[in-house]
């Protein structure tokens, strides 16, 4: 396969770790993008040798100068993973405006800021592999996370629309709807709640970053070009959609 440049976003902690690792293991040249936390980034790139860049992937700004640093590092971006993702639970009835605006930015503007500083040359070159990150909560809905669900189910709708637009130019676009895995966002759950939570998975575990990170880098090589539009669903069986 040709060695193709990959920019994972969220890609130094948790599911997009895994993912970066995986897309590099598969020969792609890898940018991480994080945004908060640089002790975990410099500890990732130590461990990994993978490249990693700083902004927020909220901010359109931000995005179109971030793509140019890695377009100029390591050449045009050929597969985009936009996997940043963040969690500020609450119920309706007592979630502030800075909650819903927080996911919202991070989990739905980021589509839009990620993907259109790259899909004009993505157009150009007749090539192009998007991977949206979606949530089983997207697709069921879940107490406590009115901003997170509406973001994710977005994603969806978002991944569907921009499928069509790239058909006829070599570029696929897919969701992977992860269900509950073992990462930080989930084991910063109540420890009662993630309890029920887990009993309610039918293969008995929680997924893991790995079982997230093979899906992805399938849908990444050049010869999954027929597949587009679709969202895959790995949930243990927790919801069957
Ligand atoms: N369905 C119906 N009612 C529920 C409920 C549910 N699932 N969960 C709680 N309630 C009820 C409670 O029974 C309680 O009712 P009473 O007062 O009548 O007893 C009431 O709602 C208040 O519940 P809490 O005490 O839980 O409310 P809180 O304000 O203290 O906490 C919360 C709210 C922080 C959102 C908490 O419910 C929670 O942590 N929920 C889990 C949210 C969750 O699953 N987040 C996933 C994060 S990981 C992730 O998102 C990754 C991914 O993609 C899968």
């Amino acid at each position: 396969m040709t060695s193709r440049v990959a920019l994972v976003t969220g890609g130094t902690r948790g599911i997009g770790h895994a993912i970066a690792v995986a897309l590099r293991d598969q020969g792609c040249r890898v940018a991480a993008v994080y945004h908060g936390n640089d002790e975990a980034a410099q500890a990732f790139h130590a461990q990994t040798g993978i490249d990693v860049f700083r902004w927020d992937v909220g901010d359109c700004t931000a995005c179109a100068d971030g793509v140019a640093r890695v377009t100029r590092a390591l050449g045009p971006v050929d597969v985009l993973v936009n996997n940043a993702g963040i969690v500020r639970d609450a119920p309706l009835h007592k979630m502030t405006a800075e909650q819903w605006h927080a996911v919202i930015a991070t989990n739905l503007d980021s589509m839009f800021a990620m993907c259109r500083p790259l899909i004009e040359g993505m157009r150009e070159r007749r090539f192009g592999r998007i991977v949206n990150i979606g949530s089983i909560n997207g697709q069921k809905g879940q107490y406590g996370q009115a901003n997170y669900a509406a973001a994710k189910a977005g994603v969806v709708g978002f991944t569907k629309a921009l499928a069509l637009e790239g058909a006829r130019y070599g570029i696929t676009v897919n969701c992977v709807a992860p269900g509950y895995c073992e990462t930080e966002m989930v084991t910063g759950v109540r420890e009662d709640v993630l309890k029920a939570i887990i009993a309610s998975i039918p293969v008995g575990r929680l997924g893991t970053p790995q079982d997230v990170a093979r899906m992805v880098a399938f849908l990444v090589r050049d010869d999954a070009d027929f597949i587009t539009g679709a969202t895959f669903s790995l949930n243990g069986g927790q919801y069957l959609v």
